[in-house]
């Protein structure tokens, strides 16, 4: 017991020297990150990309868990998403200088943990639990233990989102020689591995998206199937109507598309609308994406526009600007067939054949004819 909180002390002392060295590039290392004209901008902005990632994963009746937060670099861009987000973290000085950058945030909660554990978190109380660039520097048994965690505090069906260090790709073997030699805290899995650990601890994957050098988990407190099957049940889409370019027939004017969305899930849930217009040599005319929360029993109506003239996509839930949206238009178009496409992506899932599959009632789409 002594040697484990010996080993705690020192991880602790070393996030605490990291913090003080330079907590920016001890968090996210990168050329930007280095220079330090450029420093806080791109830190901010390696934020908003992860947040961007996970913003699907909150609804604002959410408790979120941010394990091994840092300064809050991903908090601060979802503080305004949810209820309550709860940082985590084993380092004293990156919670203080986390305190000084979510300043003024009502949702956000600090909280020291001793490496291993999730302190004053209530069993069964948090829908969400995301872990960027922390569980890849815990050693095995302590991430085992936060799994453990992760399962306790979870609600029945709550969602974890899990970066880990894919040791079968050449670029984490890679990593892994380079620091074979010192005591810099690396630890790397195979899918399968984590599968077991997860598995073992009443944890399911619900997908698994890999990088290069990542694998980035989506995993459910329970049953796989289980949550699958109620989510394709418990959403529906009803009422569909679609003109003009939505419906494939005046491809070059105007169109629209309506719907009701209907959830008769036992909580709320966000569903990420994804739209696209794309040309057969696979460039895209417009791109959307807007985040459309749904709380238990809700029926929201959805509205896409496309305005030709004004080569504006614009999305709507219940009449007003959809939040999360970002649209793209391209301003030129090359001859030949293209597709339209619209899905609505439950947490974790993105735009695949294996997610159409599953929830076939949640996109739509519709070839449409040559245009110059
Ligand atoms: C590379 S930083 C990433 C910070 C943050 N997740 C982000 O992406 O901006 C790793 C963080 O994990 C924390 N950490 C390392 N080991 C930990 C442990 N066993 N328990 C909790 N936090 C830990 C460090 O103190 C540090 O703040």
């Amino acid at each position: 017991m002594a040697a484990e909180s010996n080993r705690l002390e020192r991880i602790q002392r070393f996030w605490n020297e990291q913090s003080d060295w330079n907590a920016h590039v001890a968090i996210y290392d990168s050329p930007d990150v280095r220079d330090p004209r450029k420093r806080e901008e791109a830190f901010e902005a390696a934020g908003e990309l992860d947040a961007r990632r996970l913003a699907g994963f909150l609804h604002p009746s959410s408790r979120v868990v941010d394990l091994g937060c840092g300064i809050g670099r991903v908090i601060r861009p979802l503080a305004g998403l949810c209820r309550e987000i709860i940082g985590v973290d084993i380092s004293t000085t990156m919670l203080d200088k986390a305190r000084s950058y979510l300043d003024g945030l009502p949702q956000v909660r600090l909280v020291h943990t001793d490496g291993a554990s999730l302190p004053s978190i209530e069993d069964a109380s948090v829908d969400f639990v995301y872990s960027l660039l922390c569980l890849i520097h815990v050693d095995r048994r302590s991430a085992y233990r936060y799994l453990r965690e992760i399962e306790r505090v979870l609600r029945p069906d709550g969602l974890a989102f899990l970066e880990f260090q894919n040791i079968l790709s050449a670029e984490g073997l890679a990593k892994f020689q380079s620091v074979v030699e010192g005591d810099y805290p690396l630890e790397l899995y195979t899918l399968e591995e984590l599968r077991a650990l997860l598995g073992s601890v009443g944890l399911e994957i619900l997908t698994c998206h890999e990088t290069a050098e990542y694998l980035h988990l989506t995993v459910v407190r329970g049953r796989r199937d289980a949550w699958m099957g109620a989510v394709s049940e418990g959403i529906s889409v009803e009422g569909l109507e679609a003109t003009g370019l939505f419906a494939g027939s005046d491809v070059a004017g105007d169109g629209a598309l309506r719907a009701r969305l209907a959830s008769r899930l036992p909580r709320p849930v966000t569903l990420t609308l994804s739209t696209g217009w794309v040309q057969a040599d696979g460039t895209a005319r417009f791109q959307g994406r807007g985040l459309l929360p749904l709380d238990r029993g809700q029926e929201r109506q959805l509205g896409l526009h496309w305005d030709a003239r004004g080569r504006r996509l614009a999305i709507e839930l219940d009449g007003e600007p959809c939040s999360g949206l970002e649209t793209t238009v391209a301003d030129v178009g090359v001859p030949g067939p293209s597709l339209l496409q619209v899905g609505l992506l439950p947490p974790g899932f993105a735009w695949n054949q294996a997610s159409q599959e599953s929830f076939p009632q949640l996109f739509y789409s519709r070839e449409l004819p040559s245009v110059g």
